[in-house]
């Protein structure tokens, strides 16, 4: 029996992976590699010394996908697959609604055929909109400002209809705070394409050079020092806590959301002071506007998730710019060797 892992070769999903054949699952990924290099699996093998199947192949092409669940026995779907970038979903909606939304719906059409019916969905902060009341528990309104956002408020909803048609059903939507830092191996870690979004990607490439200074949007909000804040969580912490979701949804049927996040918010200067500290590397930065559709705190409040899955974030700040650091500076190209960048430039 084996845990299908849709989108595996990702930044949450290889570390999950990892986690999993450390716990001694064993996984079937399937990725089309659409942001992601197979280069990550190689190393999730390398790590655990542990074998999996991997399915180059597209959520959307059902035909290819039904071979998957043809030709292996699986028990319960761990859901990652999906476009994430905030910015690109306003200018391309419709491939997110198209990739994100109908690549669930082949695979929960596949998985209710093949009698599947156990599955932890990926979904994010994001679906708590602008609010600002904090911290965010699982009951807060919910809403979505961009079409990323949507995509995973729309998931929820059919999540939700599907355990209604089918009591059998059992699925844990898993609202993820801000993941950052890197597996502790320092061969695992966030691979973005071309200039980062994310704040800890930036301050990384920063630290190594890649880019001349970080702009912290907006100096002006109500906060200790006027900058943004968070609630940064380790990717060992968030892989743990989709072992901890898994073991509860083989155990009982419903369909439940739980924050994973630390319930602990931290500014954008608090985590540049931070990275400086435990570094050593001096982040140089400028004030900028506000940048558009941000708001100001978010932060959440973890303690679901600590009653029924029996999950809770370990790591600290520092840990998490230690590790994210490591993998950065060991893999200044990310998953591409530095060789290979140098002789195609
Ligand atoms: P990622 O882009 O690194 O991983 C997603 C993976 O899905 C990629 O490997 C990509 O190639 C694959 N994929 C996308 N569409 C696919 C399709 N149609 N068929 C097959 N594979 C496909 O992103 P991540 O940071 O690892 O995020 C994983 C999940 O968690 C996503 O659903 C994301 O929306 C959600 N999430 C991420 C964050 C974050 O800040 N990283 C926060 C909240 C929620
Ligand atoms: N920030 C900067 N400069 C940068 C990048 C970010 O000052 O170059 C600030 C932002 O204004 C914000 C904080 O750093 O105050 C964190 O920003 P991120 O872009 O790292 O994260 P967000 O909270 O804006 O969004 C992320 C994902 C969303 C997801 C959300 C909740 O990008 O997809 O977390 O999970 F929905």
């Amino acid at each position: 029996m084996a845990v299908l892992v849709t989108g595996g070769a990702g930044y949450v999903g290889s570390h999950t992976c990892l986690e999993l054949l450390n716990a001694g699952y064993e996984i079937v990924v399937v990725d089309n590699l659409c942001n992601s290099s197979s280069e990550s699996l190689r190393r999730v093998n390398e790590v655990t010394g542990k074998d999996f199947k991997f399915y180059q192949i597209d959520l959307l092409d059902r035909q290819s996908l039904e071979e998957v669940f043809n030709q292996n026995k699986i028990e319960a779907v761990v859901h990652f697959a999906g476009l994430k970038a905030v910015g690109e979903s306003v200018r391309l909606p419709l491939r997110y609604y198209h990739n994100n939304i109908t690549g669930t719906l082949v695979l929960c059409e596949l998985m209710q055929e093949y009698a599947v019916k156990r599955m932890i969905f990926s979904s994010s902060a994001t679906v708590y909109g602008m609010s600002e009341s904090v911290p965010i528990s699982e009951k807060s309104p919910l809403g979505a400002t961009n079409a990323y956002g949507r995509t995973k408020l729309i998931i929820e909803e059919i999540m939700q209809d599907v355990y209604v048609s089918d009591p059998n059903w059992s699925i844990a939507i898993l609202r993820y705070f801000n993941p950052i830092g890197a597996h502790s191996s320092g061969r695992l870690g966030e691979d973005p394409n071309g200039i980062p979004n994310n704040l800890m990607p930036f301050i990384t490439q920063v630290a190594v050079g890649g880019v001349k200074e970080l702009q912290i949007y907006g100096n002006d909000y109500p906060t200790l020092d006027g900058t943004g804040v968070r609630d940064y969580i380790h990717v060992e912490d968030l892989a743990r806590g989709h072992l901890k979701a898994l073991e509860k949804v083989m155990a009982t049927t419903g369909v439940e959301a739980y924050n994973l996040g630390t319930g602990r918010g931290y500014s954008v200067i608090e985590m540049v002071s931070a990275f400086e500290r435990v570094t050593g590397r001096r982040i140089p930065y400028k004030m900028t506007d506000r940048r558009p559709g941000d708001i100001g705190i978010c932060y959440s409040d973890p303690t679901k998730a600590e009653r029924e899955l029996g999950w809770i974030a370990e790591k600290g700040i520092e840990e998490m710019c230690r590790d994210a650091w490591r993998w950065q500076s060991n893999n200044p190209c990310g998953y591409i060797e530095e060789e290979e960048v140098l002789r195609t430039t």
